[in-house]
């Protein structure tokens, strides 16, 4: 089956300010955006065929309970309402996990004698994230902590305020992974894939990811994720067939990274390499993919002449 447009997801990273767009050091070709900018670029997305994008916040501020991420008005929930007043056709997800958020980087509250994550008051804090983006417009909201109960508990305070019909994304399948340094310093996350392994999944032991696939559509996901993709065809073509949930694959920041890199130092063409690789993730059976390369493949299809 080959994809299409319409299964593509295009993240974009917001920050705090106005006027800006600038360029993430190790992703070539994307940028972060305030508010006002992001608005520009969606506008330019959505002419050229893309309907659905995943949001990530910036925090300006970050301390050890990751405030700005639920505060009242806080960043992401101002851009989903100002994004969906003028595109409400578009498709709007949004990431639910602290890390971008917090002072020590973790995806959630610490216990202050532990060090471990305190999973009742992250499960509170990520559902009340939650729902200030679901108020704000958010079709879809992504829970990305790999926390235990947090499907469940954003499901609950959704229903519980009225937002039934905001759908959950969960990131179910996400191993601790290598191919994530990229985007870490698009979010201002020093963080390397080691010091996560406590909740992210360990690639040699998917018995627990896929534990966490069924626990996320028990407790209401109605999107499932295999995160990464393309190093992890194997595991999106098992939780496809074992679940026949709607499935979604994240094509992550260094894979787009290493394509992009190769594009730019002529060893490969870019187009053809990126079109192999959203064919694969499609058939190994991935219902929508996150990708990168996204606003590329909008201009290729649209059939102009485009170099990146
Ligand atoms: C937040 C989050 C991460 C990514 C998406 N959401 C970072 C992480 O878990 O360390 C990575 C995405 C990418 O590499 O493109 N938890």
């Amino acid at each position: 089956m080959e994809f299409d447009l319409n299964d593509l997801i295009y993240p974009l990273f917001i920050k705090e300010g106005s006027g800006i767009r600038e360029p993430i050091e190790t992703m070539p070709n994307l940028y972060r955006h305030s508010p006002d900018t992001v608005i520009r670029e969606i506008k330019e997305c959505y002419d050229w065929g893309i309907n659905k994008f995943i949001l990530f916040g910036i925090a300006k501020i970050k301390d050890v309970n990751g405030s700005s991420a639920y505060s009242e008005g806080n960043l992401v929930a101002l851009t989903v309402q100002s994004i969906k007043k003028q595109f409400p056709k578009t498709t709007i997800i949004t990431d639910i996990c602290l890390c971008a958020y917090t002072s020590h980087g973790h995806c959630g509250i610490l216990d202050e004698a532990s060090f471990k994550r305190n999973e009742e008051l992250t499960q509170e804090v990520l559902s009340r994230m939650a729902l200030s983006h679901a108020a704000a417009g958010a079709d879809v909201v992504a829970p990305s902590a790999v926390l235990s109960g947090e499907v469940g508990a954003i499901r609950h305070r959704l229903d519980n305020n009225g937002f039934s019909d905001t759908a959950i994304m969960g990131y179910s399948a996400k191993f601790a992974s290598n191919f994530y340094g990229a985007f870490r310093v698009a979010v201002n996350s020093s963080f390397d894939a080691n010091q996560r392994r406590g909740y992210q999944h360990d690639y040699n032991q998917i018995d627990r990811a896929l534990c966490k696939v069924e626990q996320d559509i028990a407790q209401g996901a109605d999107i499932i994720m295999v995160k990464p993709a393309l190093s992890y065809l194997d595991i999106i073509a098992k939780v496809k067939t074992q679940f026949r949930h709607k499935l979604a694959a994240y094509n992550v920041s260094g894979e787009y990274a290493m394509v992009k890199s190769g594009a730019i130092e002529g060893i490969w063409n870019e187009q053809k390499m990126v079109y192999e690789v959203l064919a694969a993730i499609k058939r190994a059976g991935a219902d929508l993919i996150i990708s990168y390369h996204t606003k590329d493949v909008a201009r290729w299809q649209s059939g102009e002449k485009y170099v990146s």
